[in-house]
Order: C-alpha cells, then structure tokens, then sequence
C-alpha cells in the first residue's frame, strides 16, 4: 500500500477535491483504494456521498475495530462497476480533538500497518491548520501532493508545509510527489506570473495544472467524482491525468 497525503496549510485550495477524485478514479479501474477523511469539516466522506462520522477519531482515540470504521462507498457512486474497491474512514467535528488525545507520532502509521496488504492506495484528506495529527499523518505517509492557488496566501500555506515536511525529514523519509496548480485562470496576469514563479522556484515538481472550471463544483453539489458529473468535459480530463500520475508513484 502507497500513502499519499493531500496537503496545505490554507483552505480552499482543492486538497479535498483531489483526494476525493483520485481515490475514486483509482479505484474505478479495479485499485484497492483507502479514502482517509482527517479534516473535521468532513467534506471527503460528503463528497462522495456518505455522512459525516467519527471514523478516524474512533479508530485513533477510541482503538475501535477496523470494521466498525471502514465503509465500503458503493462503486455506481464512483463510476465503479461491481463490487466497489473504495473505501473509506469518515470524519466529523471530533476529528478536532484527535490531536489532544493522543500521545503516539506513529499512532497513524501503526494503524495502517494492519491494512497494507488489503490496499493499494492510501489517500489521506487533510485539514488546513496544523496539527499534531498532521505529524502523526506525515509520519504515516510515503508521498506527499500540494495543491495551490496561483495566489499568495496559498503560496504561503505551501511553503509552510514545505517547512514542517523538513521538520520530520530525519526521522521519515516523505516524498513531495508534486505541486498542483489549482483553479488556474490563465486568462489573468496574476495567475500566469504566479505559476511562472512556481515553475521557477520547483520546476519539475510542479504538475499540470487544472484549470477553472464550473463542473468541480457541480460535482461537489451532486457529491460525484467530476468524472462521473461530466464523463466527456475538459475537467474530466485534467482529473484522469492527475489520476494516472498518481497511479504510477507506485512504480517507484
Ligand atoms: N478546478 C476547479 N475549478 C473550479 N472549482 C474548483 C476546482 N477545484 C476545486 N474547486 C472547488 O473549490 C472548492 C474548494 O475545494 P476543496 O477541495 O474543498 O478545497 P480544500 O479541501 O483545500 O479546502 C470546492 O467547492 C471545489 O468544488
Ligand atoms: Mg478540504
């Protein structure tokens, strides 16, 4: 199993959006995926249709059986066809208070440990604001994804969570697997100069970028990956890009 963990400090970047399309769309070609909601909002266990609950919390604070955690998300949910392959482990308001209620870093990955061989993927949903769950998360985690605004507050959440990846960097080797130029409007000064400077300062881990479009946020009203919102749109096919570099990042 590959952990990838979905990453920055500013909300409203499309860290859940990502999560949320690429587990789906790993598991809609037969992956065995793990979707892990570790922000309190709960928004990746909603984003695909299910409610909000106290999954991760119970599974970290409570020590609650894994089958008492895990919920299959039905595969016509996700454009999967047969027995669904998508997993997840749901959030809500108690999320927030994981922090303080546990004492172990390796807790997360000690947790996963049992599920390795069950899953090809792990992906990790993260909240904004730091915490030592994100510690625990990073220690858990093989690849880290970034995704940003082309705008300043977004560069900085990016760069302060450049900075705490460091602080773990002697005791867990954390991959950046790559930065994510979100809801890019290539038709502005401001984001064109923006992802020139991003390019400049990361070249290569710098992805494609997914631009603007009206169809994420359809699929988040009608809680759908935008692949199955609108199977045939440019979106559709930013997502299925994202989905296959994801993909080969367990290729080494
Ligand atoms: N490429 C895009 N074009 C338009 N809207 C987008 C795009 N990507 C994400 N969104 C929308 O932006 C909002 C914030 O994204 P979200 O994934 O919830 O961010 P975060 O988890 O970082 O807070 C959501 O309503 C989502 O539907
Ligand atoms: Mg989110």
């Amino acid at each position: 199993m590959i952990t990838v963990t979905v990453l920055n400090e500013k909300g409203g970047v499309g860290k859940t959006t990502i999560a949320i399309t690429v587990a789906a769309g790993l598991a809609s070609r037969g992956k065995r995926v793990l979707l892990i909601d570790a922000d309190a909002q709960g928004h990746a266990s909603r984003a695909l249709g299910l409610a909000k609950y106290p999954g991760l919390y119970d599974l970290l604070v409570r020590n609650a059986d894994y089958s008492d955690v895990i919920q299959a998300i039905p595969s016509g949910k996700y454009g999967g066809i047969g027995e669904s392959t998508l997993y997840l482990i749901g959030s809500n308001v108690e999320t927030r208070h994981i922090a303080n209620s546990i004492s172990d870093a390796w807790l997360v990955d000690e947790k996963l440990e049992p599920l390795e061989a069950l899953f090809d993927f792990c992906l990790i949903d993260t909240a904004p604001t730091p915490s030592l769950l994100h510690g625990a998360i990073y220690l858990a985690t093989d690849f880290v994804l970034y995704p940003t605004l082309c705008e300043f507050w977004s560069f900085d959440g990016l760069a302060e969570s450049l900075v705490h990846r460091r602080a773990v960097e002697s005791v867990k080797q954390v991959k950046v697997a790559g930065i994510i130029p979100m809801r890019v409007r290539s038709n502005t000064l401001e984001h064109t100069e923006n992802l020139r400077s991003l390019k400049e300062r990361f070249g290569n881990l710098v992805w494609p970028i997914i631009p603007e479009r009206i169809v994420w946020a359809e699929a988040s009203t009608y809680q759908v990956p935008v692949f199955v919102q609108a199977p045939n749109s440019d979106a559709s096919g930013h997502a299925w890009e994202l989905v296959d570099r994801v993909e080969v990042l367990a290729n080494g």
